[in-house]
């Protein structure tokens, strides 16, 4: 069953096509990545699925629904969450505090046994109480991506989860959203880290300079003419 719909995105920054003309599906309970090299427009893609960004041209709709001109918290409270590349903890906050915020935007209670759970998985409970400025790079990251389950998303959209973490953690992190994905979740990460991220999607769509230059499945994506064309001259291995 289809979730989301993109149609025809198009967003400018001044003389700069940062997602041109970008046209694609997520089904229900499915996990999708999104890759390409820096500045093909895969961060910029998800401001405008988030409603932080608002596109030229093109239509977004969640469940058949027209969302293109709507708000991000509206959106949030549909169940389409975020986490963002550059993490952005409340940094006072202390880590289970920091677990607080997303649900006032999903409206609904904190669970205090099911956040105690969550930092156990990500191996953060015994930073639980102290404030969230005291963690790691690794750690923020882990606690970016607790806060986005814990809201229970219907879309959780993540933006380089693995970005700055060790093997160890990056194997936290996927175990977490397979169990997310298990329960019904559906899931859209952009990664850099691409063996681990290949291990984990099941469709994988390829940008550079805007435009989408392959969909299809994992294994294929390095078999691409266009693919490897976008990645010589980068130090990424496919
Ligand atoms: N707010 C902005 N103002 C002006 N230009 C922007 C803005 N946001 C992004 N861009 C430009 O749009 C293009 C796409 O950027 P974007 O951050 O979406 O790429 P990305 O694929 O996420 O890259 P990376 O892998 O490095 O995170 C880049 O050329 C970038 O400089
Ligand atoms: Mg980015």
């Amino acid at each position: 069953m289809e979730i989301l719909r993109v149609e025809q995105l198009i967003k400018r920054f001044g003389g700069i096509v940062a997602v041109d003309n970008v046209s694609f599906t997520l089904q229900k309970n499915e996990i999708l990545g999104i890759i390409g090299p820096n500045g093909a427009g895969k961060t910029t893609l998800f401001s405008l699925i988030s409603g932080t960004e608002k596109p030229d041209s093109g239509k977004i709709y969640l469940n058949g629904e027209d969302i293109t001109n709507t708000k991000p918290y509206h959106r949030a409270l549909k169940g389409l969450v975020r986490t963002f590349q550059i993490v952005r903890p409340f940094k006072s906050l202390t880590v289970e505090q920091n677990l607080h915020a997303p649900l006032t935007v999903r409206k609904i209670h904190f669970n205090q046994e099911e956040a105690i759970q969550l930092l156990k998985k990500l191996g953060l409970i015994q930073k639980r109480n102290i404030p969230a400025a005291y963690l790691t790079h690794g750690e923020m990251k882990k606690l970016e991506v607790a806060r986005g389950l814990i809201a229970k998303p219907r879309i959780l959209m993540l933006d380089e989860p693995f970005g700055g973490l060790t093997v160890a953690e990056i194997g936290e992190v996927t175990s977490v959203l397979r169990e997310y994905y298990e329960e019904g979740g559906t899931l859209v990460i952009i990664e850099h880290r691409l063996r681990e991220l290949m291990k984990l999607i099941q469709r994988a769509l390829v940008m550079d300079q805007g435009k989408l230059i392959f969909e299809g499945a994992p294994a294929d994506v390095a078999k691409s003419e266009a693919v490897i064309k976008a990645y010589l001259g980068t130090d990424t291995v496919i």
